[in-house]
């Protein structure tokens, strides 16, 4: 019996994620990632049009700042080029539901995802929690549909929740990063946002992969702290936690197919290892198969371009128009 490919990948669980940067003038590809591209606001509405055309109807949120500072206050200042970009969307395109990356990293020099105290070099917990809480606030008012905290900031998901109702936005959901490890599979993405820690890694805050307890309690924590949805990331080397956290909490699940594991299957694909479509579907049915109800992945775009049989993208984003 011939298998049908790609049509079992519902779409309507794939959320793509979306950089944008400030001031930019023409969108640039990342080189490690084809087909993922930092978006100005004219190429980012071709890229919605064309989402919608496809099909996906959710998108994740990165801002690229023009300036970082120490403290990253471009993130969690009242109004920047992100909020703009949140307004537009959901003036433009009501009916994408959109998820937008609570953390500093792309937005402090010195790459790391809190504030950090000068002395020690440790994050500052109740400054980065008062930032991240800031800056979701922010997104909610500007019409985000879920703030998704990335920071790993012990209490993050409470003090959003806390934050937001008190503004009167408890119709604002969250997507917590809960299980978010240590992984050598962020490097394209610390490209993109040039985001890379200046100093140290993230290892006092991310999760260590020889570990399995501190997911749990982690993802057991976020539940308690209000999150709507809870995340496990990377995707393909921890499917076996996500597994176990559908199985003991039967919680909404989003698994991040991380930019190392998109540049895997791509770079894979393009030196003629594997055929990229039934590479992707099977990894994808394998996410699905653990357990996510949601998965934020780049192929979001070609999965849907497969499964509507359009050879090639609608847009050449280099010159901002339809080819
Ligand atoms: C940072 C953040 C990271 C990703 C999303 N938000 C990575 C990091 O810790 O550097 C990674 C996404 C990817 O690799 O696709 N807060």
């Amino acid at each position: 019996m011939q298998i049908k490919k790609y049509n079992y990948i519902d779409l309507g669980s794939l959320i793509y994620p979306l950089f944008i940067q400030e001031n930019q003038k023409a969108p640039s590809e990342i080189i490690s990632m084809p087909g993922v591209y930092r978006h100005t606001m004219a190429s980012l509405h071709d890229e919605l049009l064309y989402l919608q055309y496809l099909g996906i109807k959710k998108v994740l949120l990165f801002g690229i700042p023009d300036v970082k500072t120490d403290q990253g206050q471009s993130a969690y200042c009242a109004h920047n080029f992100l909020t703009k970009t949140i307004e537009y969307i959901k003036a433009q395109f009501p009916e994408i539901t959109v998820f937008t990356d609570i953390c500093l990293c792309a937005y402090t020099l010195h790459g790391h995802c809190g504030i950090i105290d000068k002395d020690s070099s440790h994050i500052e917990g109740q400054a980065t929690l008062s930032a991240l809480s800031e800056m979701a606030l922010n997104h909610a008012r500007a019409g985000a549909d879920y703030v998704a905290p990335s920071a790993m900031a012990k209490g993050q998901v409470k003090a959003i929740r806390s934050k937001l109702n008190s503004f009167g936005y408890d119709d604002v959901k969250i997507m917590a990063y809960s299980a978010k490890f240590s992984s050598n599979f962020y490097g394209p993405f610390r490209e993109i946002a040039d985001s890379a820690p200046k100093f140290g890694d993230r290892s006092a805050y991310q999760l260590n992969y020889k570990s399995k307890v501190n997911a749990i309690l982690k993802i057991d924590q976020d539940i308690k702290d209000g999150a709507d949805i809870v995340m496990v990331k990377p995707a393909l080397s921890y499917l076996d936690i996500a597994k176990h956290v559908k199985d003991k909490f039967n919680y909404p699940l989003a698994l991040y197919n991380v930019s190392g594991e998109y540049a895997m299957a791509k770079l894979g694909a393009e030196k003629g290892l594997w055929i990229e479509r039934d590479f992707v579907d099977e990894i994808l049915t394998s996410m699905q198969r653990a357990g996510a109800d949601y998965i934020i992945t780049y192929h979001a775009l070609d999965v849907a371009r497969w499964q509507k049989k359009s050879q090639k993208r609608k847009f050449d984003y280099a010159e901002c128009t339809a080819i």
